[in-house]
């Protein structure tokens, strides 16, 4: 089927777009000398992930033990769970190791070490985990220096439980958009997370793997001494944020929101679309970059962006396609934008706009559509 017979509203991926992406971060990690091991978070896709894997990715990072489970079913057998452990999820951990996952946990305090640890000897399983590193104070994870880092190894290598690393995601690089700021970051990233090893092995505590990563400081690093692997996720499609931090142009972005145009309010200058926040999700992160897209960016339904236009406004089933220019409405709306007429729309963030589908249609270069499934929940 051709994209232009899809019913609306439907999330298609661009597939030379995506080969595009993943081949210029495989390269980026080559490049670094490191292993990459994407986060399939953003897609959540077995033919997805599969793309990348082809390409040379190394294992996989998941946000939800759902995606441990559905992609350690499709044959993927290394897998980092990127989000510390709560203990009543350990059974379903246990479950997979048992199956012969190759499973890694994350945890970033001393509770949930000794929760790991007591359960790994109650039921005779060595986990292994990975302990967080926090490297630019966006979220979660140990500084480098913290003696909770020493504290959390000991009780982790003194009781049965496998240190198989530190990991550590600069998500802060989300709010700049200067290159040298970026690199810089990039490093701050890699010498706080290789610091967090070395500590560790200082100790006593072996700590195989050093892992880094989110789309801004992969693409940016200059260097990755002492670093073993390599994260990122969104840029398997990359979005208007990653366009607004200044890592991937317009024609990059892989997913898009295809939809119809089914109204008009010609005297606001508004055209009425079947996607609302439903479709692009009610992410706004673009709301406080240089640019802001609203609800995204509309294009023709070759991928041609509709410059001056903008999606301003969402309700569940509606979106407001309007002039950029807020004081002088387009008169033309409705000669423009004909009842019928399909656009594509690029999405603020990617992971949040494709969570919205159960399935993307994905366009090969010939035109043709193919539909893969996508899932859900936790
Ligand atoms: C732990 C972890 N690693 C890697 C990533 C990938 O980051 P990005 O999507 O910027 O590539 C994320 C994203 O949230 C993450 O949480």
């Amino acid at each position: 089927m051709k994209p232009e017979h899809l019913d609306t509203p439907a999330a298609v991926i661009d597939m030379a777009r995506m080969q595009k992406n993943i081949a210029r971060m495989q390269a980026q990690a080559n490049m670094l000398g490191v292993a990459f091991r994407p986060h399939v978070k953003t897609s959540k896709c077995l033919d997805v992930v599969r793309a990348q894997l082809v390409a040379g990715a190394h294992g996989i990072t998941v946000s939800t033990l759902k995606e441990a489970e559905a992609f350690f079913a499709a044959g993927v057998e290394d897998i980092l769970y990127a989000v510390g452990i709560a203990p009543a999820k350990l059974p379903r951990a246990l479950a997979l190791r048992r199956q012969g996952c190759a499973l890694k946990l994350v945890v970033d305090n001393p509770t949930a070490a000794a929760a790991i640890a007591a359960f790994g000897e109650q039921h005779g399983e060595i986990f292994e985990v990975w302990i967080e590193v926090d490297t630019d104070g966006h979220r979660s994870g140990i500084t480098p220096e913290q003696d909770t880092l020493l504290e959390v190894g000991r009780i982790l290598h003194e009781n049965g439980v496998m240190v198989g690393g530190v990991m550590t995601h600069a998500g802060s690089s989300y709010e700049l958009r200067d290159a040298a700021a970026l690199t810089a970051l990039a490093a701050q990233e890699r010498a706080g997370c290789v610091r967090a090893a070395e500590r560790l092995r200082a100790a006593g505590i072996a700590c195989p793997a050093v892992s880094v990563g989110s789309t801004p400081t992969a693409l940016a690093a200059a260097q990755l001494e002492g670093v073993t692997e390599l994260r990122a996720g969104v840029y398997v499609f990359f979005d208007l944020v990653m366009h607004n931090v200044g890592v991937c142009a317009l024609d990059d972005i892989a997913l898009s929101v295809l939809t119809t145009v089914i109204g008009h309010q010609a005297e606001k200058g508004w055209a009425i679309l079947d996607a609302g926040w439903m479709a692009m999700s009610r992410d706004r992160g673009t709301s406080k970059q240089a640019h802001d897209f609203g609800y995204g960016q509309p294009c023709l339904l070759n991928g041609t962006p509709l410059s001056g236009y903008l999606v301003s406004g969402a309700n569940q089933e509606h979106g407001i396609l309007s002039s950029t220019r807020d004081n002088a409405p387009d008169e033309d709306i409705a000669q423009r934008f004909p009842i019928g007429m399909k656009l594509r729309i690029l999405p603020n963030h990617a992971c949040a706009t494709g969570a919205q589908f159960p399935e993307y249609h994905a366009v090969s270069p010939d035109g043709e559509t193919a539909v893969w499934r996508r899932f859900h929940g936790w």
